[in-house]
């Protein structure tokens, strides 16, 4: 351990690895400072952000509104326990039902994703119990394959990849995991034990797939049938990623399909960089956590509530739905020119957008197969040396989650990075 009283001597990358626990696999670059679509490193080299730290700096790095509203409230009153009322709070869940969802209901605040899925596991268990009662043992809670629902106990138990598992027996029993998108395999694992169904609209760790309307349609219908309740997990693909408030509206839009969630949750993007998770239960539903069964010592606090409701405003007012979908076309648009070998298609929804790899084109890149690294890491770290930055999803798409305020000119600037990158593993 080292000693000296000053840190300014020594590199950020040598100070992490002294100091902070290794759970992460991090790139080998620290930033310093962010504003709107862009990064600077520690050595002041620009970098264009097409991350958004894993969709969640929805409106770019630092921006006005979210300063204002931090200045603003931090002046007044930046904490104040559940014991009591608290007015953003309140604020926040109105915008949350009214303008968010449209659908009458109640929000529960956290402080992440994962709490946030934890949170709605609970109330599709305690739903069950208080209506069937604790012998009838409705407690399970269907999930997808591919899925990523966070890294809490219940988290991982819910998630459809055993990678995020394994070590940590025993875990919360009472999930299956139904391969995505299979209508018939959700109709077989729905029995009298099962409370829920949950899934993401359109999966983004597990490599950005979109649940196709028929998936949709038999959840709901199942639900219907079985009395369980339909609960989408929104952390990555909600609060306006796909062009729309909610990511499964903008999926089923012109399909003839319309179907209603009973409960749903979002973080990441919900307030822009602020850590904040959140659930929605419609009212027929939100009984269930009544006073003492759920809380968080930090969910809701006036200041991560006020600079939610100015993220969230802001992309109401400012036009952001409509770019996100101006700026999917533009860059959808633009890969349909394009010719390279190592890119098989570009899927996803709004500027929630997977290219996938072609595993055989890519062992063919010079360089790939000695570098031992997966075809999504290996495009991602050229990328970045490029001065764009992306992430994997999975070990065969590379993530594009810029801002959903992007500019023209800023995804001209990522289609020519990122053109040039797959150039130059084209051997042209
Ligand atoms: C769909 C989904 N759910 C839950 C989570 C977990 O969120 P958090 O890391 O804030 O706990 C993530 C994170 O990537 C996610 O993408």
């Amino acid at each position: 351990m080292k000693t000296s009283t000053t840190t300014t001597d020594i590199a950020t990358t040598d100070l992490m690895s002294d100091y902070v626990l290794g759970n992460y696999g991090r790139f080998p670059i620290a930033f310093e400072r962010g504003e709107g679509s862009y990064l600077w490193s520690e050595e002041g080299r620009r970098y264009l952000d097409f991350s958004s730290g894993v969709a969640v700096c929805s409106l770019g790095h630092c921006p006005g509104v979210m300063q204002d509203a931090l200045r603003e409230q931090s002046a007044k009153l930046i904490h104040c326990s559940n014991l009591y009322h608290v007015r953003k709070q309140a604020e926040l869940a109105r915008f949350v039902v009214e303008t968010m969802m449209g659908i009458a209901g109640k929000v529960f605040f956290c402080n992440s994703g994962a709490e946030a899925n934890d949170a709605l596991i609970k109330l599709a268990r305690k739903r069950a119990y208080d209506k069937y009662g604790p012998a009838a043992g409705r407690n399970e809670v269907i999930t997808c394959q591919q899925s990523f629902h966070g890294r809490t106990l219940g988290g991982i138990a819910a998630t459809g990849q055993p990678k995020v598992k394994i070590g940590f027996d025993p875990l919360l029993p009472g999930f299956l995991h139904v391969p995505f998108n299979d209508v018939d395999a959700l109709r077989e694992a729905v029995t009298e034990k099962t409370a829920a169904i949950l899934f993401e609209p359109v999966q983004g760790e597990g490599g950005i797939n979109t649940a196709t309307p028929e998936f949709f349609a038999a959840a709901a219908a199942l639900r219907d049938e079985h009395d369980i309740l339909l609960m989408f997990d929104e952390v990555q693909c909600g609060a306006g990623r796909t062009g729309d408030w909610c990511g499964w509206r903008t999926v089923l839009r012109g399909s003839g399909i319309n179907v209603e969630p009973d409960a749903v949750s979002w973080a990441k993007g919900f307030a822009g960089g602020f850590p904040m998770g959140a659930i929605w239960v419609s009212d027929a539903h939100a009984g269930a956590l009544g006073p003492g069964t759920h809380g968080s010592t930090f969910g809701g606090t006036p200041l991560a509530s006020a600079v939610a409701l100015a993220v969230l405003q802001e992309i109401e007012s400012g036009g952001v739905l409509e770019n996100v979908t101006v700026q999917e076309n533009r860059i959808r648009k633009a890969v349909s020119q394009w010719n390279f070998p190592v890119i098989k298609s570009l899927r996803g929804v709004g500027l929630m957008l997977g290219f996938v790899l072609d595993p055989v084109a890519m062992d063919t890149v010079p360089g790939f197969r000695e570098s031992g690294l997966t075809p999504s890491l290996f495009v991602v770290n050229r990328a970045r040396e490029a001065g764009l930055l992306t992430v994997p999803a999975g070990e065969g798409v590379v993530r594009w989650l810029p801002p959903l305020n992007v500019s023209a000119g800023e995804v001209d600037e990522a289609l020519a990075l990122f053109e040039g990158v797959l150039a130059g593993l084209s051997g042209r």
